[in-house]
């Protein structure tokens, strides 16, 4: 065989290895905002609407006031939530505004003042082992998924790698578990 023939070959085996290893037309899905994290993100707040977690007949606790840049006066909750057949556990962080927006007009009318919810869900083990296998979401009030300003979908590893966002942010938490105001619970 001559070496022309050789390198034509491996080239074959290369194209193939390739076309292989992405989808044809579709890139590899990113850690966070790519479709695999959007369809996630909605079953997720499907789970979470079923379960009074967010929506009309959400599950109350007493509100508190909070700092940017989850909004002014925030309400926490943590437990299990079982989503597309897995019980994991769930963090969810409702945020209110505007600015300087108090506690009892809060208290008064929630929907009204509801600005962001965040949340946090324990996703099966190796989803991320770098950073606890959490699957970070932001959602508007409406519960349609929140973009940065550039436009990327807040779903999904956030942003695992970059200085700024949900890990870099959440990494700083005690305990090593990535969350601030709740005990670790598995
Ligand atoms: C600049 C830092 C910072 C960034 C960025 C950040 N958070 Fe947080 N987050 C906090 C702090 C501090 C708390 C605890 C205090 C509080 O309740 O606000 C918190 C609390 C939370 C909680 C309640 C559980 C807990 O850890 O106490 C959730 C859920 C949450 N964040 C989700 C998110 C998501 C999702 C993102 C990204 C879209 C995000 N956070 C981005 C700092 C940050």
């Amino acid at each position: 065989m001559t070496f022309i023939k050789l390198f034509n070959r491996a080239m074959g085996v290369l194209s193939l290895a390739l076309m292989l290893g992405s989808t044809p037309g579709q890139a590899a899905e990113p850690p966070f905002g790519g479709p695999g994290s959007i369809a996630f993100a909605k079953t997720l707040w499907t789970a979470l609407e079923n379960a009074n977690w967010v929506g009309k007949e959400q599950i109350r606790s007493k509100p508190y006031l909070g700092t940017e840049p989850h909004g002014f006066v925030l309400e926490s909750l943590d437990g299990q939530l079982e989503v597309s057949g897995r019980t994991g556990w769930v963090v969810v962080k409702r945020n209110y505004g505007p600015k300087g927006v108090k506690i009892d007009a809060v208290e008064a009318n929630r929907s009204k003042h509801l600005a962001a919810i965040t949340v946090m869900f324990k996703r099966e083990k190796g989803y991320d082992p770098d950073n606890q296998d959490w699957f970070w979401a932001k959602y508007k009030a409406d519960g349609s998924i929140d973009k940065d300003p550039k436009g990327a979908n807040l779903v999904g590893r956030v942003a695992k790698g970059m200085d700024a966002g949900c890990i870099a942010c959440h990494k700083g938490a005690p305990g090593g578990d990535m969350v601030f105001v709740f005990d670790p619970k598995k």
